[in-house]
């Protein structure tokens, strides 16, 4: 099918869909969505000429994984978005499998898109291309083909590349897996954006005194944040240890020093960006305020999936919201961007609590913001119950943070861990099926959907000990659509 034909099937499914999808009382209020079928990872971000684009890996035919597009949306706040038409479909032969994730820059005053065109050839082997798409209005892409080739030594698991530019010279990174099943992130250069050089490995498994380290690294994303290196993987493989590494696949970071003439990245242990069920596939960029805001896909492709609730409706899936990066040490903090406070309609709750054995239930909503401050905290455990489905559990004596949610598939409860010495503070986004919770100040971050009875409203805290602390609330808004 052409581009046009595409596009007029996906407008057509979108309006088939609309009335049932709009009556989801799952449907987040201050996210971004597929309008129909599923969203994934978050792709291409970019402040271009004043004005924030997001685009997404989107399907939008199915609640399924398949031949992806890239859906749009744009902002002038990060907070008020406004739906574009889908900047890529899946037309040409070196993508006829989907239009794969990757990133946008600027240069020479247009909207560059790099991606991977994914290609199942007639024996249902993979194909991998780098491709371009060039734009100068920001909303209409002109596609230039394949820029760069797979490599000897890889496998097709190569994807995702991620492209800017540091003194003067572009630079593109890339998800791979070795032929020996090592993920690895290899780098190119190029100085016009069409002519690619291969550079070879910066990071992987079995490399830079890392062992083995999963059999493939997707979304990688390497940027300077106060003088140092970070790289972002998602790596797949990794066996759960204890409290980490608890979901099907994870999403990380590195810090470190990369010398871009050697090509030599020296970097630290990874660490985990969330202890939640639901983040994936990170990505960055930098605004025009110099700030390092991130997005994620708030799913993953696990078990989970295929029992989603809004399925039934037509849809499934979408990103967390944009959160700053500060570096302290070589820890990355994630605080909500600034902007989200215009999402506050009506403070509900402004005051000191007090509890000793006791359960406090004076709030509630499912479009809500929850500030906590803890002044003194003595107990064995804290909780924080969330429309009778989401659970926050802190064990002092432990310093664990337990997430519970009910299962999508048959409602018993499902736990994900956090190791948190010292609980100060808790900052919770609720988006009716989507939890976000920032914790001390962004130290940790964990995120979640859960699927509550729309009935069920009430927020409570109950201490078995004694705790003293500051608790605003908010009602937020939804964005207009
Ligand atoms: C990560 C990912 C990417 C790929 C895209 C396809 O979720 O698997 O590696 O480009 O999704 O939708």
């Amino acid at each position: 099918m052409t581009q046009q034909e595409l596009l007029a099937k996906a407008a057509k499914k979108v309006t088939e869909n609309q009335n049932k999808i709009e009556k989801d009382s799952n449907r987040l209020q201050f996210h971004l969505m597929p309008p129909v079928g599923l969203l994934n990872d978050p792709n291409g971000l970019i402040h271009f000429n004043g004005v924030y684009h997001v685009f997404y890996q989107w399907n939008p035919f199915e609640t399924a994984h398949g031949a992806k597009f890239w859906g749009h949306y744009t902002s002038y706040d990060l907070v008020n978005w406004q739906e574009q038409p889908p900047a890529l479909a899946p037309s040409e032969w070196y993508e006829k499998n989907g239009c794969y994730s990757g990133s946008a820059v600027e240069a020479d005053g247009k909207l560059i898109l790099f991606y991977t065109g994914n290609v199942k050839n007639e024996n249902n082997e993979r194909e991998t291309y780098q491709c371009m798409a060039v734009s100068t209005d920001g909303i209409h892409f002109e596609k230039k083909g394949p820029v760069v080739y797979l490599p000897e030594g890889y496998t097709a698991h190569f994807r995702d590349p991620k492209v800017w530019k540091q003194n003067g010279i572009w630079y593109m990174v890339l998800g791979a897996q070795t032929e020996s099943e090592d993920g690895q992130v290899v780098l190119y250069e190029s100085n016009d954006l069409e002519n690619w050089k291969f550079k070879g490995p910066i990071a992987g498994g079995n490399l830079n005194g890392l062992g083995k380290f999963g059999y493939m690294w997707e979304c990688p994303d390497l940027f300077r944040l106060s003088g140092k290196d970070v790289l972002l993987i998602s790596p797949q493989g990794i066996e759960a240890e204890k409290h980490r590494y608890q979901n099907l696949f994870q999403s990380g970071y590195f810090v470190g020093n990369w010398n871009s003439e050697k090509n030599v990245y020296e970097h630290g242990a990874f660490v985990e960006l969330d202890h939640g069920f639901d983040f994936y596939a990170p990505q960055t960029f930098e605004d025009a305020q110099g700030r390092r805001i991130m997005y994620a896909w708030m799913g993953l492709t696990d078990e989970h999936e295929a029992y989603q609730p809004t399925i039934k409706n037509g849809w499934i899936h979408g990103l967390t919201l944009p959160r700053e990066l500060a570096l302290k040490g070589n820890k990355l903090y994630q605080k909500p961007v600034e902007e989200l406070k215009q999402l506050r309609k009506s403070t509900d709750f402004n005051g000191q609590v007090s509890l000793e054995n006791e359960k406090w239930s004076d709030l509630t909503g499912s479009i809500s913001e929850l500030a906590i401050d803890i002044q003194q905290l003595n107990v064995k455990m804290l909780s924080i119950t969330i429309r009778d489905n989401l659970k926050l559990i802190y064990h002092q004596d432990q310093g664990l943070l337990n997430l519970e949610r009910k299962t999508f598939k048959d409602g018993t409860p499902e736990t994900r861990s956090c190791e948190l010495a010292s609980l100060r503070k808790l900052h919770i986004f609720i988006d009716t099926s989507s939890v976000e919770v920032f914790l001390n100040d962004g130290e940790e971050v964990m995120t979640a959907r859960f699927f509550a009875d729309p009935a069920e409203q009430k927020i409570s805290v109950s201490a078995n000990g004694q705790v003293e602390m500051f608790i605003e609330k908010w009602s937020l808004q939804a964005f207009p659509k």
